[in-house]
């Protein structure tokens, strides 16, 4: 399948999801954000897949955000739409993906940038990177879950002076301020991405798939994370992989998972 703003690679296991509108820093218009939301659905479904690494294209962007150009005429109630179906299409779709997705931050990730960040499982940045919600200089306000994602990961202190100044933070100290879980060059991001990546298609694809609903469970409403997570152990103990992971440690030898 070919997208006229995305490109899709695979080495092995792992899969490349670039994000390619560099003239307009890679800006997340609807188009941008359906392709997104089939790329990641067909990267969910396919059992060859085990882990995601998400950049922008180019040297100056991971993505500037929502396509401000595209939303700036709309009412209250495309505003409200435009919201929802980001949320339901592309964010919690990365979010709740049963495989890692790493962003690889390359740039800038401002607004809608910083929360497809936020809604991936893990984030490296380089060292030119600047990352801002700044969606109130616009007369808006974070609309693709910065506000809830922002608040979990740097604490509330943090995530209001970011969100009411609207400015950026550098990489540096958004490493500081856990918002990134590393800060490397240009030249590493990617090959950082990629040895994470490594680690992370050793292990079983079934126990990844319910540690990453236990640990998302902290964050639903109504939900307890700890019932959560004594479900997700339990259904462990009946999958191959389970039995596979059990068996090479007592017969010392390296484990073949086939996330069954
Ligand atoms: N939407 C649409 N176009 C964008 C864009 C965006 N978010 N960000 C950059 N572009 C376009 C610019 O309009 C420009 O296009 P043209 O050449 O056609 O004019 C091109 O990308 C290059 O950008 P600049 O010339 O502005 O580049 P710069 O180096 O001078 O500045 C920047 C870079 C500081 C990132 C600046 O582009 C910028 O401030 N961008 C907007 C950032 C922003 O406000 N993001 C939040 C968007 S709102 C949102 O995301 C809402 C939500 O939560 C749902």
């Amino acid at each position: 399948m070919t997208y006229n703003n995305i490109v899709l690679e695979t080495k092995e296991a792992v899969a490349y999801v670039t994000i390619n509108r560099p003239k307009q820093l890679n800006a997340l218009n609807k188009e941008t954000i359906e392709e997104l939301s089939q790329v990641f659905t067909s990267i969910e479904e396919n059992k060859e897949l085990r882990v995601v690494i998400l950049t922008g294209s180019g040297d100056k962007a991971f993505v500037a955000g929502a396509d401000i150009k595209e939303f700036a005429g709309f009412s209250v109630e495309e505003g409200k739409l435009l919201s929802a179906e980001g949320h339901q299409k592309l964010f919690n779709l990365v979010e709740n993906l049963s495989k890692p997705v790493i962003a690889a931050v390359n740039g800038f990730a401002l607004g809608g940038g910083l929360e497809l960040a936020m809604a991936s499982h893990i984030r490296i940045a380089s060292n030119n990177a600047k990352l801002g919600l700044p969606e109130v200089s616009l007369g808006v306000i974070p609309g693709y879950g910065g506000t809830q994602r922002l608040t979990q990961l740097v604490g509330k202190g943090k995530a209001f002076e970011m969100i009411t100044t609207a400015g950026m933070i550098s990489a540096e100290d958004a490493e500081k301020w856990g918002l990134v879980n590393n800060v490397v060059s240009e030249e590493d991001l990617i090959a950082t991405c990629e040895k994470i990546a490594s680690k992370i298609v050793r292990n079983s694809p079934k126990a990844i798939g319910s540690a990453i609903i236990s640990i998302n469970a902290q964050y639903r409403e109504g939900v307890d994370g700890f019932v959560t997570e004594i479900t997700e152990f339990g259904k462990c103990f009946g999958t191959a992989d389970f039995k596979e992971g059990t068996s090479a440690f007592m017969e010392k030898r390296k484990p073949t998972f086939t996330g069954e």
